[in-house]
């Protein structure tokens, strides 16, 4: 062992091992500023989720991650080394699916899994891939014979046939119904356990809260908040919401003077009040509508999610997902 190494014990064992790390990332296309200046560090074996609206710039970061799209400036490392000199050695490691992937109609699936496996020096049995997502029984099929949720587990078999130290998903749910969303969580944990590092990006929150070990939030290519699901959500300073629809006049100062509000937001028509504890609230709500001579056409309540972190930073909804696919 040198010298050094021994002079600096501590600092040698210190630094956690990073997989990705981008420092300063920006990505313009012509006038279009897609990342201005992006920071982050995704440790090894860490699932990290990036979320964000449309046009957020999720898709361009891990793009720029993955070797496909060159920054315009920063820097980039891979499992601690820079795309320039290092890109074969770099894909072997990697597996990627695509916000969306076309594949060859005239293949069967067995067929696709196998050529994705021939892109890599090393890793899984095609059968093994397919099995890990649940598709084997399809092997003989063609790509149009799959469904939605079959045709995201066949580019996730792709992506996982490399056997890849570091996964990318883009959006691996989105348009899914809930139990094909399910059985892609289920997958995804399973190569949690298995150590891999997972960079994924999606506009639901329950998938982030669910899967992630940490959220970075971005949107305009700035990253608003970064920390666990649960750190996020307590950085609200209270842990739910009260939403309120009342007729027009209402007095917004009343709303701060009520037990426990931490912060009032009018949204869409709605108010949302971000409260410590529910049961105090809501009977001074009334009392004060009351007084207003106001009625409540709709009062709901929920425990904050990571919708609630993004309204209260960006002033808007995170997802119209629905909306706009
Ligand atoms: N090839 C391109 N040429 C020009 N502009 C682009 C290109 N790719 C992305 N953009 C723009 O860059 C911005 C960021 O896009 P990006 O695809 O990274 O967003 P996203 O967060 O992945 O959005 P979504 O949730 O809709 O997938 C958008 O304004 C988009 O229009
Ligand atoms: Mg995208």
């Amino acid at each position: 062992m040198s010298g050094t190494a021994l002079d600096h014990p501590r600092e040698t064992l210190a630094a956690p091992p990073l997989a990705l790390r981008c420092r300063d990332l920006v990505k313009h296309y012509g006038e279009v500023i897609a990342v201005a200046g992006l920071d982050l560090e995704i440790a090894q074996g860490e699932c990290f989720g990036l979320l964000g609206p449309n046009g957020a710039g999720k898709t361009t970061t891990v793009e720029i991650f993955e070797g496909l799209t060159a920054p315009t400036d920063g820097l980039v490392e891979v499992l601690g080394q820079s795309w320039q000199g290092h890109g074969r050695t770099l894909r072997a490691r990697l597996g990627v699916q695509l916000q969306e992937t076309k594949f060859p109609e005239k293949l069967r699936i067995g067929e696709i899994v196998t050529l994705w496996r021939s892109f890599y020096p090393r890793g899984l049995e095609p059968a093994e891939a397919l099995a890990r997502v649940d598709l084997l029984e399809k092997k003989r099929a063609f790509v149009r014979e799959l469904s939605g949720g079959q045709k995201q587990r066949l580019s996730l078999a792709c992506a996982l046939v490399g056997d890849p130290e570091v996964l990318f998903l883009d959006e691996p749910t989105t348009g899914l119904d809930p139990a094909s969303r399910r059985q892609i969580w289920g997958i995804v944990e399973e190569l949690k356990s298995r150590g891999r590092t997972i960079l994924l990006t999606t506009h639901y929150m329950e998938e982030a809260s669910r899967l992630a070990d940490r959220v970075a939030i971005i949107d305009r290519g700035q990253r608003l908040a970064q920390g666990t699901p649960a750190e996020l959500v307590a950085s609200l300073g209270a842990e739910h919401v009260v939403e309120i629809v009342v007729a027009d006049g209402v007095d917004e100062a009343g709303f701060h003077t009520l037990p426990g509000v931490e912060e009032v937001v009018h949204l869409d028509g709605a108010w949302r009040l971000t409260v410590s504890e529910v049961a105090p609230v809501l009977p001074p709500l009334l009392a004060l509508l009351e007084r207003q001579g106001l009625q409540a056409k709709r009062l709901a309540t929920h425990h904050a999610t990571l919708e609630d972190v993004f309204l209260s930073l960006a002033g808007r909804e995170l997802s119209d997902e629905g909306a706009e696919r």
